[in-house]
Parts: structure tokens; sequence; C-alpha cells
């Protein structure tokens, strides 16, 4: 009888396998980062044999430490960093350039030129506006820039998936029989995918020069998609769950009903706000994503506020600016001001996202004085986290016509106590984090359990979860209010810059 359900977590800074149990808790983990390659400005790239290297790893390092076999996982759930592309010919196997990150910003050109004035010319049937964060127009670039692809792509030589589908494909043979699907989270991201009728649309493919054959499939959630190939430690074991990481840490965080949300703190943030099975259309500045579906019961929809820089804004500080060695040093060093100096640092890296869709918007560090020392800074830099999603939140709140109560939160930065107490002070409301803060990698074990009969039903995975700590807000509201002003101000001041 096999008593757990092994997760793969393959995400923009690293690559995990989990191993839960029953009840939700972690029985061992396996991670390896992996190189952030930064070719030119703007430029953000991963290897997908090094991903896919780091995969095979992980799952042995996983399994060594919970000390078990491949007969004691009932079934593989997959999660990953979303609209990252990758291009393969599917009968080498090798990737046709490295995978485009959702950083980069590369694809900017190709943006403009598609919308011809209106980027939101597709935003009714695939609920997002044209940006360079969705995988599409990474795809157009490879098309365009690559020696050979156009013409191989056309002879249906070449495949197109994010992360998910790349090693759910090797996972399943490669080049020998590999399955090429994708989940609906996952094809929600592409700009290609009809949220009614959840398939691919022919005209939209046909103006960005697409051909479909290089597409995936798009399956549910939670099906058998296949089983692991024989070669691998997990031989024969089924694979069962994608979700994207962000919708797979809001079905980890047990949140499967209208109205029901999450904030995970990662590399940027992400807010999910489940809508059931009714497709919302923000005017605020969200996205329409699919949130679930399971098997073949109706798609669940939601609404996301995506913040591109939150977390990568403190490995910024540490690898760029060198003023804190690792990123938990981040706390001590904003906890040695009294407070950000008049500072705010608008990390708009890679354009702003959410609420505002401003790629011409770059990172400004305003209010600066002679007083200013590198705790200021690290403090701004951190308040930007609570800052941004703060703005989210409000979307949220306008969009649904009711103000959540609390905001249940997860990923690594919710280690950060100074930040929690920030972000229930901004908001105004609790902030609440689970004792399994590891979500993401839960969610994706969850949806693979629930298509193998390893959990029953929703409800047994309500039971799991638990409250490990709640910050409750302490900010007066004059204060608070004027924070915001300051903060918004340096918002206006990020945006115009690029030529
Ligand atoms: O949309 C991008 C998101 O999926 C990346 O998440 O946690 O890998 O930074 P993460």
């Amino acid at each position: 009888m096999a008593d757990y359900v092994l997760a793969i977590d393959q995400g923009t800074t690293s690559t995990r396998a989990m191993i839960f149990d029953k009840s939700g808790s972690v029985v061992s983990v396996g991670q390896k980062e992996h190189e952030q390659i930064f070719p030119r400005a703007g430029w953000v790239e991963h290897d997908p044999l090094e991903i896919w290297r780091n995969t095979q790893e992980v799952i042995g390092l996983a399994l060594s430490r919970a000390d078990i076999t491949r007969h004691d996982i009932a079934a593989v759930g997959i999660t990953n960093q979303r609209e990252t592309a990758v291009v393969w010919d599917k009968n080498t196997g090798k990737p046709v350039y490295n995978a485009i990150v959702w950083q980069d910003t590369r694809t900017q050109s190709i943006v403009d030129r598609l919308a011809d004035g209106d980027p939101e010319r597709y935003k009714s049937i695939v609920g997002l506006p044209l940006a360079t964060y969705f995988s599409g127009t990474k795809i157009v670039w490879i098309l365009e820039n690559v020696d050979g692809a156009r013409e191989k792509a056309e002879a249906g030589d070449l495949l197109f998936g994010t992360t998910d589908t790349w090693v759910l494909w090797n996972l399943t043979g490669g080049t020998d029989g590999g399955v090429h699907a994708t989940d609906v989270t996952n094809a929600s991201r592409t700009l290609f995918m009809d949220l009614e009728t959840l398939s691919w649309r022919e005209d939209i493919l046909a103006d960005f020069g697409v051909p479909a054959s290089m597409l995936p499939e798009i399956r549910s959630s939670s099906e058998v998609y296949g089983t692991v190939e024989s070669s691998s430690l997990l031989r024969e074991t089924p694979i069962a769950g994608i979700l994207g990481d962000q919708q797979a840490a809001t079905f980890g965080q047990a949140a499967f009903d209208p109205g029901e949300s999450k904030n995970t703190y990662g590399t940027g943030n992400f807010l999910i706000f489940q809508t059931g099975e009714e497709i919302v259309h923000s005017k605020n500045g969200l996205l329409t994503t699919l949130g679930y579906k399971l098997g073949d019961q109706p798609a669940r929809y939601a609404l996301e506020g995506s913040i591109a820089v939150t977390g990568s804004l403190i490995q910024w500080l540490r690898d760029q600016l060198g003023i804190i060695s690792s990123a938990p040093e981040v706390e001590a060093l904003a906890s040695s001001v009294d407070d950000n100096g008049g500072v705010y640092f608008v990390p708009a890296f890679s354009g702003l996202f959410a609420p505002y869709w401003r790629s011409d918007a770059r990172g400004a560090i305003v209010g600066m004085t002679r007083y200013v020392n590198k705790g200021h800074i690290a403090r701004a830099a951190l308040e930007a986290t609570a800052f941004q999603s703060r703005e989210v939140l409000d979307a949220v709140n306008a969009d649904s016509g009711v103000d959540l109560e609390e905001l249940k939160v997860d990923g690594g930065m919710t280690a950060n106590d100074a930040l929690m107490q920030f972000q229930a002070d901004i908001l105004g409301v609790p902030v609440v984090r689970p004792v399994v803060a590891e979500t993401t990698a839960l969610g994706a074990a969850y949806a693979a359990g629930l298509a193998v009969g390893f959990w029953d039903n929703l409800d047994d995975l309500r039971a799991n979860w638990q409250e490990d700590k709640r910050w409750e807000p302490r900010m007066d509201a004059d204060e608070r209010e004027r924070e915001l002003r300051l903060w918004k101000k340096a918002v206006t001041k990020s945006m115009d810059w690029i030529d």
C-alpha cells in the first residue's frame, strides 16, 4: 500500500521534489537551484536540460531521504513556474533555444506589433492583456530568431511546452513516446486558450504565426496523464496532477470555493481569488485565469493579481548590490532602522504587472537624502512587497464587490516576521499562515492524489489545513493612508521610462 505522494515543483530559481503523507505533512525534500542566465538587460533564460537533470536528481534525493521506493508512492504531481517557454525538437529531445523565462521582456516589440494599438484585443477570450509576461510571444521570438526554427516548426518537428510539459514529456519517455500535454491552468497563461471552450484558438495562433502542431494537448489538472518511463527510480508510477504553481498554492491552501484566496510570496507575488464556475472579467487590472479542473468536473476560474518582483528584489540586494550575504539577513538589516527614512523602492525590473500592466516602467528608488543608509534601502525593498500586495488586494476587493476579511499567505518570504507584520499593517486586515507553508508542492500532490483515490474529496484536503500564525494590523489608519499615498506617488515616478 502506497502511503505517499510525490510532487515536483519546477520553480523559477530551483526544482524540488517533495514527498507528502496523507495528512499533507512534508516527509522529505530534495532541492536544486539552476542557473539564472541574463544575456542582456531584460533577458532571463534557463537551460531546460539542466532543469531536467535537476528534476531527476531531486526525485532521487527525496526518495532516499524518506528512505522509501517507488512502491510507496501512489502518484506524482507536477507544478511549475508558469509562462516560461521551452521549444524543443521532438526527434532529438533537444531544446532549440534556452527556456525564455516569464520575467523576460525581450518580446516587447512583438507585443506592440500584435497589439496594433489595442493590448486588450484578446482579453475577453483569453483573460489576459498582450504582455511580454505570457508564453505566446516568447514562442514567436524563438520562431523568428532561432535559425531554422520556423521551417522545423512548420514541418511538425518542434514542440512547445511550459516547464510542466517539458518535465512530463521527459518523465514519460521523451523521444520514446513522451506525453505532450499540459493542464488548463498552464494553458491559460499562453494567450492562446479560449477560457470558455478550454481549447486552443486557431485564429489567435494564426495571428501569432504559431503552428498548432507545436502545442500540447490541454488536459484537466487532476487525471492520469501517463506513467513514468522505465529507467527512472519512479518507473511505472502514474503522473496524475498538473497545476501552475500559483494555482497549486491556492489548492494547497484548500482555497477551493468562490471568494477564497491566497497570496504567495516567491520571486514574485501572486494573489489568486477563486470565482468558481463563473468567468469574471476584471475592471481593475487583474487577469482572468483557470483556478483548477478536476477530471471531468467543470472548470473553476479565478482572478489573479500578479506582481513580477518581490522576493527576487531581495536576491538582487544580495547578488547585484551586495548589501546582504544571504536572503534571510534582510530582516535584520531592515530592522536596524526605525522606518524607511522616506525611501520608496518600486521594483519595476520587468515593467509593472498588476494592477498597472505598464511595460514601459523601470525600477525606481525615490525619496533619497544624504541621511539614507543601506538599512533604509533594505526596508524599502521589503515594504515594496507589502505595498504591491495591497494594491492587488484593492483590485480584488473592487472587482468582487466584497472586502476580503483576512489574507492567507504562503511562500518563502512569509518566514519574515517583520514583513508579515507590515503586510497586515498596510492591508488593515489580518494575515494568516498555515502550518504547511509549502503549499505549492502540496497543491500538486493533492491534485495527483485525488486522481488516484489517495484522497477521496476536497473535504479530506480541507481537514488538513491548520493555522500556524496570524498577524493583526497595528498601524493607525492615518499613517497607513500616508504610506500608501507616498507609495503611489513613487509608482508614478517609475512609469514612462522606456523611450
Ligand atoms: O507566473 C510566474 C510564476 O508562476 C512563478 O512563480 O514561484 O516560480 O517564482 P515562482
